[in-house]
């Protein structure tokens, strides 16, 4: 299954990932340049990305996950955390924006 990063420059970045993963760490893996200051415990806010696509088929947003992005500035409603968003089997071609 495939995901594709958009680099704050605009670049894309497509890269494999298998199901159970979170976001951060599909990243961190494949060396696309996204911050996390919390070791991926949903505290820091700074992993925070758009989907652009397939939101009906995300992990629901906890309440700890709620509670970080509220205190994150430019978030949307397709806004998340890239470590509290766990990958799974229908999210193949979903469409991350860096911001
Ligand atoms: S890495 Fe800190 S909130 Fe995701």
């Amino acid at each position: 299954m495939k995901i594709t990063f958009i680099l704050k420059n605009g670049e894309e970045k497509t890269v494999q990932f298998t199901a159970n993963q979170s976001v951060l760490k599909v990243a961190e893996k494949n060396h696309i340049p996204l911050a996390s200051a919390c070791e991926g415990f949903g505290a820091c806010g700074k992993c925070h990305v758009l989907i652009e696509n397939l939101q009906d088929k995300l992990s629901p947003i906890s309440d700890l996950e709620e509670d970080t992005l509220d205190k994150v500035s430019g978030v949307t409603m397709n806004s998340r955390l890239a470590c509290q968003l766990i990958l799974n089997n229908y999210l193949d071609g979903l469409r991350i924006k860096l911001v």
